[in-house]
């Protein structure tokens, strides 16, 4: 799968621009704040329904605008597929495919596969649960429905089980009504557990055999999943953490409360590792995350690579441009002097200066 083309209007700082993609590797390069982050971030709108870095939808149009426009290409095979983001600054977005609107943006899920990997993801090792949550969820809505829509409706059962519980505290007799709740959120919960359990499982697997690749096998990876509670007793610890969770207002157990965890020959790379240890895990996990879309959905992802190369060393770099055969690779860089310089030969490259992109190369 790639993306052929790409339009935008009025979306963040890019006032128009109009790109054609090549089915290979793509260089946007250009000084801090001219635009090469928003540009990816259109993308990753069109891939997921949403911003990887706001919940807002109004700050990605232009200042003193009212709507912003993204259009994509995709190609998959002899397929082409088109589409179309419109964001309103009085109304909620519309995302069409093929010109036919979904109801739910996370209806995309599926229609353009990507994997995004910023400066920040090095972090993911150190960052808190959450972000290595979005991880999982990211990649798991992507491929499967189910999935997205158990964990939609996950999340709006546990809003509703905390509301009441604060209700619960200035009205012992609402109580009665919790179990309504308890059941709908167990059920969900399980299904999330169970999908999560069968992802790290095989995130674990991918991300060891990459990281045996980066390491020259002296060293072992390996990423265990840590749920807040087995599937089996879910509803059964909803129930007897009950009083503790009125008195706080929150339901304390849950998939909302999982986490992973990375080992490196047997030790917890967050405690033990140092950065660069806990660099290769996290470039092993995003690897891993490539490899296990290609075998799931038989579709190569899109990579969409923010400013990450001149993060890493030599040895890294190299390994994570050698893995990414047949992917389309979309790179954004201040210089393309520096660490992209070598994989430039047979790359598209794009100037981005005030939100001006102009192809060069
Ligand atoms: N809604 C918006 N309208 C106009 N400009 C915006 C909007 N949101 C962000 N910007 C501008 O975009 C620039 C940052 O772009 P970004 O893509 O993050 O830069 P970089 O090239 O460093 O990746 C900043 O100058 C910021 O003011
Ligand atoms: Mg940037």
């Amino acid at each position: 799968m790639y993306i052929k083309n790409i339009s935008l209007s009025d979306f963040r700082n890019i006032q128009r621009a109009d790109v054609e993609l090549k089915n290979g590797i793509n260089i946007f390069y250009g000084a801090n704040a001219n635009g090469k982050t928003n540009f990816l971030e259109s993308i990753y709108i069109c891939s997921t329904g949403r911003s990887h870095r706001t919940k807002n939808d109004k700050e990605l149009i232009s200042f003193n605008y009212d709507e912003a426009h993204i259009r994509v290409f995709i190609q998959n095979e002899n397929v082409t597929q088109r589409i179309d983001a419109h964001i309103r600054r009085n109304d909620k977005k519309g995302i069409a495919v093929n010109g036919i609107p979904l109801k739910k943006s996370s209806e995309l899920f599926g229609t353009l596969y990507t994997v995004i990997f910023s400066p920040e993801d090095l972090q993911l090792i150190k960052d808190s649960p959450s972000q290595r949550r979005r991880f999982i969820d990211i990649e798991l809505c992507q491929l499967s429905k189910v999935y997205c829509y158990n964990l939609q409706q996950y999340m709006k059962v546990l809003k509703q089980r905390n509301n009441l519980l604060k209700e619960i505290q200035k009205n012992n007799s609402l109580k009665e009504t919790l179990f309504v709740w308890d059941s709908q959120l167990a059920q969900y919960g399980r299904n999330i557990i169970k999908n999560r359990k069968k992802f790290v499982e095989e995130l674990s697997y991918k991300a060891s055999v990459r990281h045996g690749q980066i390491t020259s096998n002296k060293e072992e990876l390996s990423v265990l999943y840590n749920p807040s509670t087995d599937e089996d007793s879910f509803e059964e610890k909803l129930f007897s953490f009950l009083n503790r969770d009125i008195l706080s207002g929150s339901t304390s157990i849950g998939p909302h409360r999982d986490d992973i965890s990375f080992y490196v020959n047997g030790n917890d790379v967050k405690i033990y590792g140092s950065q660069g240890q806990q660099r290769t895990a996290a470039v092993c996990a995003k690897l891993a995350e490539i490899d296990i879309i290609k075998e799931s959905s038989g579709v190569n992802p899109v990579l969409l690579l923010d400013d990450v190369l001149s993060q890493l060393d030599k040895t890294r770099q190299h390994m994570l441009m050698d893995c990414i055969n047949n992917v389309q690779t979309i790179i954004t860089c201040t210089g393309i002097e520096d660490s992209v310089k070598s994989y430039a030969g047979d790359a598209s490259v794009f100037n981005v200066k005030n939100g001006v992109i102009k192809r060069e190369v």
